[in-house]
């Protein structure tokens, strides 16, 4: 199997700032299995900033009815230019603003490696809510991320997709020094085959007989032969 040699560096370590109506959402997710780990090892690191702290007014105000009418609630300029605004300050070198949005550009394979291929390391993902933006905000945002053609409640499952497809790429994170090498085939996407663990046989259904061979061109022409894509 030919390996494709990489050339470009990849990053030794990422921060990413998330700005969020809902805090509480992404407790789980980063303070487990490999999210956590990646921060333990120095790899990633997270910082949750909460949008309802820059609403306006007692009652932090951060949504108002649409201009020309409609149903459901925009999310107002000022809480998110003051959030945005809070992580750029903070941020000691070059950071990207996403926008997470069914209307962005399709989140893929090819996309979490390319954050992961030097260049910026620092990116706030700004997770939305309700019927959209105030279309003001893209003054600050740099791109428009969609995770899939389908409108979920909120930007916060597509921003934890997106963070989690970028930090396993991350050399170390999944162990080996070289993993996100192991997933580079010969023309840069992944292939997924099917795998198999103990036992061989299991309810009748047997391992494929070229897995137990041994016989590594063959398991590998097995595997290439038996691969789904992934861009
Ligand atoms: N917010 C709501 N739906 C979304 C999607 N499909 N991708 C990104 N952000 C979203």
């Amino acid at each position: 199997m030919e390996i494709k040699v990489i050339e470009r560096v990849y990053n030794r370590s990422m921060k990413f700032w998330i700005i969020t109506l809902f805090p509480g959402m992404f407790e789980g997710v980063l303070g487990q299995s490999m999210m956590w780990k990646a921060q333990e090892k120095g790899l990633a690191s997270f910082e949750v900033v909460d949008l309802r702290e820059f609403g306006l007014g007692p009652r932090r105000q951060v949504d108002d009815s649409p201009y020309g009418g409609g149903d459901g609630m925009v999310l107002m300029a000022e809480p998110l230019f003051g959030a945005i605004e809070f992580a750029k300050e903070r941020a000691e070198e070059e950071i990207k603003v996403v926008l997470m949005t069914p209307k962005g550009k399709r989140w893929v394979q090819s996309s979490a490696r390319e954050w992961t291929k030097g260049g910026c390391r620092n990116y706030v993902l700004v997770c939305g809510h309700y019927e959209g933006f105030d279309e003001r905000v893209m003054e600050l945002v740099d791109l428009e991320v969609s995770v899939g053609d389908y409108v979920l409640t909120g930007g916060e499952l597509p921003a934890m997709t997106v963070i989690d497809s970028v930090v396993r790429l991350i050399p170390g994170v999944l162990g080996g020094e070289n993993s996100a090498v192991d997933e580079s085939f010969s023309d840069g996407v992944t292939l997924e085959y099917p795998q198999y663990t103990r036992p061989e046989e299991f309810r009748g259904m047997k391992v494929p007989e070229v897995l137990l061979s041994g016989h590594h061109a063959e398991i590998a022409k097995w595997r290439r032969e038996n691969s789904g894509r992934v861009e």
